[in-house]
């Protein structure tokens, strides 16, 4: 059964990391999602908070116009507004924020205010986010930068986290171990890339294994740590010449700890419809791993186009629209929250 979306048009802003991001859907099409990336935080090798809502500031006039022309469309045109509340960067959100309300007092139009995360997870819904949509219920790997949670999706404002991060985020997990050997920020992606050239069983890091569906990654970095320190050692050149197998390993640590869990939580919870969210989804084993997962289990996948996975207003959008079928207008002063309750 397919859900039935108003036939509104809303524009969502997200701001609440490094990406200055604005969407406009209609019903649950997206009609134009324009990011701008803020390279500017590669030298420090992460993001640099006041350095981000410094970007955003320069960023947000001209992302909002881009996004309205790509969609053929004039202010006039909008019936709703959307901004990410949290959580994040406070200086980053805040940008966006004020932008958001302040558009809609202007505009004169209802104001809906996201929780970044339930966005991750409801970019799903979005008409050409993947093949199928999901139903309701249904269990998601949230992994991101910032956060790394098992939740268990029971209606567009209904979910509950069964499982998460005891320490560091799955993204982080990549960055960090990534830093370590020497790759430049974020080094997610790259060793991704790099994985496909190597041998995932060439090296064995530690990994976690946590009561219920919790999650460490900090262990595991400080293993990493210890192995490239003592073959160091011994071979300056030693990262250099093990690098795809190192990546390789890497990766495959962190994907694996992830699918056990969200494996052993849907199988808990009788759940049959398996999902991901969140930048980390954008990671290629982990995509081929949710299908094994599901192809093993005669479960259901779903996997969001790669565009909606890290950070980007239409997701944002996505979620403001559920907000609005639940009638969950937000008044001009609802502040922006760094630490947003899930
Ligand atoms: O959701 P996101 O865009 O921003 C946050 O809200 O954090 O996630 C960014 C994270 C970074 O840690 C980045 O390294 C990771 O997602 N990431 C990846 C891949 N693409 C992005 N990690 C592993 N493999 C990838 N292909
Ligand atoms: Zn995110």
């Amino acid at each position: 059964m397919s859900l039935k979306y108003p036939e509104k048009i809303l524009l969502a802003i997200e701001s609440s990391c490094d990406d200055t991001s604005a969407a406009i859907l209609k019903g649950n099409k997206i009609l134009s999602n324009f990011i701008a990336n803020q390279a500017i935080h590669e030298e420090y090798g992460g993001v640099v908070p006041e350095l981000a809502s410094r970007e955003h500031q320069k960023n947000i006039v001209p992302v909002v116009a881009q996004a309205l022309k790509m969609a053929n469309l004039e202010k006039g045109d909008l019936d709703a507004i959307a901004f990410t509340q949290g959580p994040g960067l406070m200086g980053s959100l805040m940008v966006g924020g004020s932008f958001a309300k302040s558009l809609a007092l202007g505009l004169n139009l209802p104001l809906y205010a996201v929780h970044h995360m339930h966005a991750h997870i409801l970019a799903h819904f979005i008409d050409d986010a993947g093949e199928k949509q999901p139903e309701f219920p249904f269990m998601c790997l949230t992994v991101s930068g910032g956060h790394t949670q098992i939740v268990l999706v029971k209606s567009a404002v209904d979910m509950q986290i069964v499982g998460q991060t005891i320490d560091d985020a799955a993204g982080e997990a990549f960055d960090k171990t990534a830093k370590i050997m020497g790759l430049p920020y974020p080094g997610g992606p790259l060793i991704d890339r790099y994985s496909k050239e190597g041998d995932p069983q060439a090296f064995a890091f530690s990994k976690a294994r946590l009561e219920g569906f919790d999650f460490s990654f900090s262990g595991f970095k400080t293993s990493v740590l210890r192995v490239l320190e003592k073959e160091m050692k011994v071979n300056p050149q030693f990262i250099e010449e093990n690098k795809y197998d190192l990546c390789a390993s890497i990766q495959w640590t962190i994907v694996s700890t992830l699918l056990d869990t969200l494996e052993r939580a849907a199988k808990e919870h009788g759940i049959q419809q398996i999902a991901i969210a969140g930048g980390v989804s954008a990671n290629s084993a982990l995509r081929e791993g949710l299908e094994t997962l599901a192809q093993k289990h005669g479960w259901t996948a779903f996997i969001p186009k790669f565009e909606y996975c890290t950070d980007n207003a239409a997701m944002i959008a996505m979620a403001g629209m559920f907000q609005l079928m639940h009638g969950r207008e937000v008044a001009l002063d609802t502040p922006n929250k760094a630490r947003l309750a899930f």
